[in-house]
């Protein structure tokens, strides 16, 4: 991070660039069997989504501004616990991003600062981050950066086949 860089929260300007950059990130995951299975919308979608988050108050997405555009983005949303456990409410974590060439710098510990400090303005004490379970790299960050794995989620398909995805109609590439 250089003298230019800031963390602020997303405004709608944002959207072109946090899409761009979700598209990205799920290329990342495009062998995981639950996120490989994007609906041909899926980025008009999601951009109505990112753009829900940065409006609702119990939710925001928190980017890295440098020089030449966003490098890095997560978001942060209130979520109700079950009503029988404790805490009754936690800050989910979700899509941490940050653009290749910007990365090993520190931005994922400065977003993820971020994230905390808004959760606990919400007093908030537990924050939950979401990984792909096929990401080797994401769960060897998580772990390193404090978050310890609390549940496994598995999917069977009934009759086993999966779809064909182009994933040059989807993402535009
Ligand atoms: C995961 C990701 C967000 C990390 O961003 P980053 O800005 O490079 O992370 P940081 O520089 O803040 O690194 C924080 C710590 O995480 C660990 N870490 C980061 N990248 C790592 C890698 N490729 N391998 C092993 N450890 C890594 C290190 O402990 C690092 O601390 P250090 O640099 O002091 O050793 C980025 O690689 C990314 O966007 N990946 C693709 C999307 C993705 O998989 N997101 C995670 C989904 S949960």
């Amino acid at each position: 991070m250089n003298a230019f860089d800031k963390i602020r929260h997303a405004t709608a300007e944002d959207l072109d660039q946090l899409v761009a950059m979700w598209a990205q990130y799920m290329r990342a995951h495009a062998l995981n069997p639950a996120y490989r299975q994007l609906r041909h919308d899926a980025l008009p979608t999601r951009r109505r989504v990112f753009h829900s988050l940065i409006e609702e108050a119990t939710s925001t997405v928190f980017v890295i501004e440098s020089g030449g555009g966003l490098d890095g983005m997560i978001s942060c949303f209130l979520e109700e616990n079950d009503p029988y456990f404790d805490p009754p409410r936690y800050v989910r974590i979700q899509t941490p991003f940050v653009r290749p060439d910007a990365r090993r710098q520190g931005n994922l510990r400065r977003l993820l600062q971020a994230a905390f400090e808004w959760a606990r303005e919400w007093e908030i004490e537990e924050v939950r981050l979401y990984t792909g379970a096929d990401n080797m790299m994401a769960n060897a960050v998580s772990e390193e950066l404090g978050f310890e794995a609390i549940e496994i989620v598995r999917r069977r398909p009934l009759d086993r086949t999966e779809p064909d995805i182009n994933w040059e109609d989807v993402l535009g590439e």
